[in-house]
């Protein structure tokens, strides 16, 4: 297939589903789940699969730096955003500080 190597994994169905099923359950009581989970962190986070970003804005403010890696395109793309408007503190409570969005391979990091 065109544009697809063994280093680039796509999902491209759950990268289009994903965001709003996310929303979905975020309005349904996620995101208070996500702040509840989140709240005793702080320093340097990891997040392995950060699907579109959408805990960024969750985090406490004790976290200084999070790097989360994932693998899905569009959702990376997302997440990059998410993770730039958590910076420009959009989110009132928590969000990070810094941060990166990178893939889970080599060779495909998304800044
Ligand atoms: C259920 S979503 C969770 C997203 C986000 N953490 C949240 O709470 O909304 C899991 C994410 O993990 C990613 N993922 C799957 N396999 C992975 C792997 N081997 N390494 C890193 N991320 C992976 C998927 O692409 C997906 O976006």
């Amino acid at each position: 297939m065109a544009g697809k190597t063994a280093n680039t994994p796509r999902r491209p169905v759950f990268g289009r589903v994903y965001p709003a099923m996310a929303r979905a359950l975020d309005r349904a009581g996620m995101s208070a789940r996500r702040r509840e989970l989140l709240a005793g962190l702080s320093g340097h986070v990891l997040e392995v699969g950060a699907g579109d970003g959408a805990t960024f804005a969750c985090y406490p403010p004790g976290v200084e730096r999070v790097l989360a890696i994932e693998p899905e395109p569009r959702l990376r793309a997302l997440a990059a955003a998410a993770a730039a408007a958590a910076r420009r503190g959009r989110h009132g409570r928590g969000g990070v500080r810094a941060g990166a969005v990178l893939s889970a391979r080599a060779g495909h990091g998304a800044g």
